[in-house]
């Protein structure tokens, strides 16, 4: 890979709003090795020479030496004869360091429930009934006979009626999302998404060169009027919605504005991603979810809606399966438009994957058990430690957006990442600047870390006036 040299002007827009005075040798090295984390920084860059970065920050030249110096000591650079300082992206060195914990971190950008317990026994399983698998030949892009039958089976029981051809398997639903977009989508055309929405679905429509509007669901409901209005002004191309537990609020769309939000968004000919992703992580008692697309007035307007599923949510993050359901005739321009990024899913993960499905109302129910556990405790801890915090009413899914009364999530981001709490600021979730008044706070993790998380929080909430604008501002892997 050929070295990128930063520029001092380039850093210093990179570290934001950065003032000559008081600012210590220590704060510098960590806002750059929280730009390396959030991608900001690609590693292989080459800093700037310390001269000329000391003269853009307005800082002493020995202040520049010693974040530099600390850099190195912490393994962050290195010093390379000729070129300077070096950004090392900082990977687990031992096999240990697999395990989050070692980091002594609390990640809460990753919104992802713990990996099912029952995997372990589900690999046995598999190994003891499948082995026959390792014979097949693989490259597999459109998906396994029985996994695409077990996939259709399930959404004609929730009530959507589905023939395996209509099923393509993929490497997740991100996957999912940005084939679709690739293929569906010309440089400059419209679409829609909901504001606030998952961050990476954004970017999957923004890379296919996208012009993006937005529909608005506030932290207490939907704006019905307001994003059939939009709809109906926008004639976009693609919209992506998440009409169930959606991501951040856990908010599910109420049922009379599904099918004119369908009517209006297909009616100049428009496709529409109905993400479900989070849709079967119910709070309570999980019942079977009703597919979006059942709500289609028509036919034709159903055979519009792509609906993107996958196991990440439900069962592990590391089981890269995800699925579309769409016609035949869309299947096939996916899988075709897939073949040039990758030559299918594994064989093993789909064995996996079939077999997860088998025992999914299982699977979910316990998912819900602990899911609505913990959203327990953070309901009780919220209103315990920040009583002026308002939450969105969650029915489910993965997390809830709080209304924090005052335009400073990203200092009280910026304070967290200081002690260690990980958290993606408000406007991740929207266009740049909206949302300085919200966090997404998950209630992914286990009962017994929430608690403590949360006193993580409230300390940087309490410190989120001495937290100075930086890079947490901007990009971190958030999903
Ligand atoms: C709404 C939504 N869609 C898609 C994804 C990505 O899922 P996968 O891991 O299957 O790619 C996520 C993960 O955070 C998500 O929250």
């Amino acid at each position: 890979m050929i070295a990128q040299r930063l520029s001092a002007r380039r850093l210093h827009q990179l570290l934001g709003q950065w003032r000559g005075d008081g600012h210590s040798y220590h704060e510098l090295s960590e806002s750059i090795v929280l730009l390396v984390r959030d991608g900001g920084i690609p590693s292989g860059s080459v800093l700037p020479a310390e001269r000329p970065l000391a003269e853009e920050l307005r800082v002493s030249r020995t202040t520049v030496a010693a974040a530099y110096q600390r850099l190195r000591e912490t393994g962050a650079a290195v010093s390379r004869r000729g070129s300077g300082t070096v950004i090392r992206a900082r990977r687990p060195a031992a096999e240990s360091e697999w395990d989050p914990a070692a980091t002594g971190e609390v990640d809460l950008c990753r919104a992802a429930p713990s990996p099912w317990s029952g995997l372990p026994a589900l690999g046995q399983r598999a190994l003891a009934e499948h082995a026959s698998a390792f014979q097949l030949e693989g490259y597999d892009t459109i998906g396994h006979p029985a996994l695409r039958s077990a996939i259709a089976e399930r959404y004609t029981r929730r009530g959507l009626p589905t023939d395996p051809t209509e099923i393509m398997v993929t490497l997740g639903a991100q996957h999912a999302i940005f084939l679709i977009a690739r293929a569906l989508l010309r440089r400059g055309d419209r679409s829609l998404i909901e504001s606030p929405s998952y961050p990476r679905a954004r970017e999957a429509l923004a890379a296919a060169g996208a012009l993006i509007g937005e529909l608005p669901v506030g932290r207490s409901g939907y704006d019905a009027a307001g994003m059939l209005r939009i709809a109906a002004t926008t004639a976009p191309r693609l919209s992506y919605l998440i009409p169930d537990q959606h991501n951040p609020t856990g908010l599910s769309m109420p049922p009379e504005l599904r099918a004119q939000l369908i009517a209006t968004l297909t009616a100049q000919g428009g496709y529409v991603i109905a993400d479900e992703t989070t849709a079967e992580l119910a709070l309570g008692h999980p019942g079977l979810v009703t597919p979006f697309a059942v709500s289609a007035p028509h036919a034709h307007q159903r055979d519009m809606i792509l609906t993107v599923g996958s196991l990440g949510k439900t069962v592990w993050g590391g089981l890269r399966v995800g699925w579309v359901r769409a016609t035949p005739d869309l299947i096939a321009q996916l899988e075709s438009a897939r073949r040039v990024g990758d030559l299918g899913t594994g064989t093993w993960e789909q064995v996996m994957a079939t077999l997860a499905l088998e025992e999914y109302e299982d699977i979910l129910a316990a998912r819900s058990s602990e899911l609505s556990a913990s959203h327990r405790v953070l309901l009780a801890e919220v209103q315990a430690r920040f009583p002026g915090w308002r939450l969105s009413q969650a029915a489910g899914g993965v997390s809830v957006w709080a209304d924090l009364g005052e335009a400073c999530s990203s200092r009280l981001s910026r304070s967290a990442a200081q002690l260690g709490l990980i958290l993606p600021p408000g406007p991740r979730f929207g266009s740049p600047g909206v949302f300085e008044q919200y966090l997404r706070v998950p209630f992914t993790l286990p009962v017994a870390e929430l608690a403590p998380a949360m006193a993580l929080l409230e300390q940087a909430w309490d410190g989120r006036g001495n937290a100075r604008p930086g890079p947490v501002d901007r990009d971190s892997p958030v999903i």
